[in-house]
C-alpha cells in the first residue's frame, strides 16, 4: 500500500483482539525498520520497552487511567529517550562504526563526531529533552506506519502517570518516556475524526495571522 493510503487509513485504534499475539519477530522488524527513521546527528537516543507480559500490562492499567487498550492490546511499547546517547563516546563510537563499513573516510568521520559533540555542548537539560521527544516522535510515526502496513492496528498514548509508570517499570533516570504505542490487532475501527482544512495550517514566508 503506498504511504499515502496507509496515512488516509490509520487511526488511533482503543480495542483490542485480547487474545491476539505478534510474533516477536514481527515486532523486531518493525522497530528495526523504525530506528531508520531521521534522528540527531545520528546518535540513536531512541529506545523500545516492549511489555507483553499480561501481569505488567495488568499494573500499567491504573496508570494509563484504566484506558483498556494497555491490556487488550498485544504489546505496550514505551518509547524512551537515552539521556547518555550525548555522551562523546556514543557519537564517536557511532561515527566510527561509518567509517568502518566505508561509509565515509576519516576527515569526514572527525567532521561529523565533532560537530555532534559542539551541537550538544552547552544544551540545557530542556533542549537535550526536546531533541529525545524529536527523535522519538520521529521513530515512532514510523513504526505506526509499519504497523499498518503489516495489518496491525495502533494507538499512541501519552493518557498515563509518567511518575507511575517509571516506578513500576524501575525505568532508570537515564532514560525519558516519551510516549506508549499499543499494538495489536483492533477488533473496532478507531473512531473518525477531522483535520483542519490544509489552507488553515499553512503559513507562507510568514506568520499572518
Ligand atoms: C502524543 C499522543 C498522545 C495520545 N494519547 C492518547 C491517549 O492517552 N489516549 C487516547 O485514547 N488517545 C491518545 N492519542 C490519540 C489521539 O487522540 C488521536 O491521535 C487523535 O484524536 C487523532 O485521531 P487519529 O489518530 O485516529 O487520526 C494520543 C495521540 C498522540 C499523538
Amino acid at each position: 500500500m503506498s504511504v499515502r493510503k496507509l496515512i488516509d487509513a490509520r487511526s488511533s485504534v482503543r480495542h483490542y483482539d485480547p487474545a491476539y499475539k505478534i510474533e516477536e519477530t514481527i515486532l523486531e522488524g518493525l522497530i528495526e525498520g523504525a530506528s531508520k527513521s531521521p534522528n540527531g546527528n545520528n546518535i540513536q537516543a531512541t529506545r523500545y520497552l516492549v511489555i507483553d507480559d499480561p501481569q505488567v500490562k495488568e499494573s500499567l492499567l491504573p496508570i494509563a487511567y484504566n484506558q483498556q487498550q494497555v491490556v487488550e492490546a498485544s504489546a505496550i511499547i514505551v518509547v524512551l529517550g537515552d539521556y547518555t546517547a550525548f555522551e562523546k563516546e556514543n557519537i564517536i563510537n557511532i561515527q566510527e562504526q561509518g567509517f568502518q563499513k566505508g561509509y565515509f573516510n576519516t576527515d569526514i568521520r572527525e567532521f561529523l563526531a565533532s560537530a555532534a559533540i559542539d551541537y550538544y555542548t552547552n544544551k540545557t537539560e530542556e533542549d537535550l529533552k526536546l531533541e529525545l521527544i524529536r527523535d522519538a516522535s520521529l521513530a515512532s510515526m514510523s513504526l505506526l506506519l509499519l504497523a499498518s502496513e503489516a495489518g496491525l492496528d495502533t494507538i499512541t498514548m501519552s493518557g498515563y502517570d509518567s511518575n507511575q509508570l517509571r516506578k513500576v517499570l524501575k525505568i532508570p533516570d537515564r532514560y525519558l518516556d516519551v510516549m506508549l504505542i499499543a499494538i495489536g490487532k483492533g477488533v473496532k475501527q478507531g473512531h473518525r475524526t477531522v483535520r483542519h482544512a490544509v489552507h488553515k495550517i499553512i503559513f507562507k514566508n510568514s506568520i499572518n495571522r
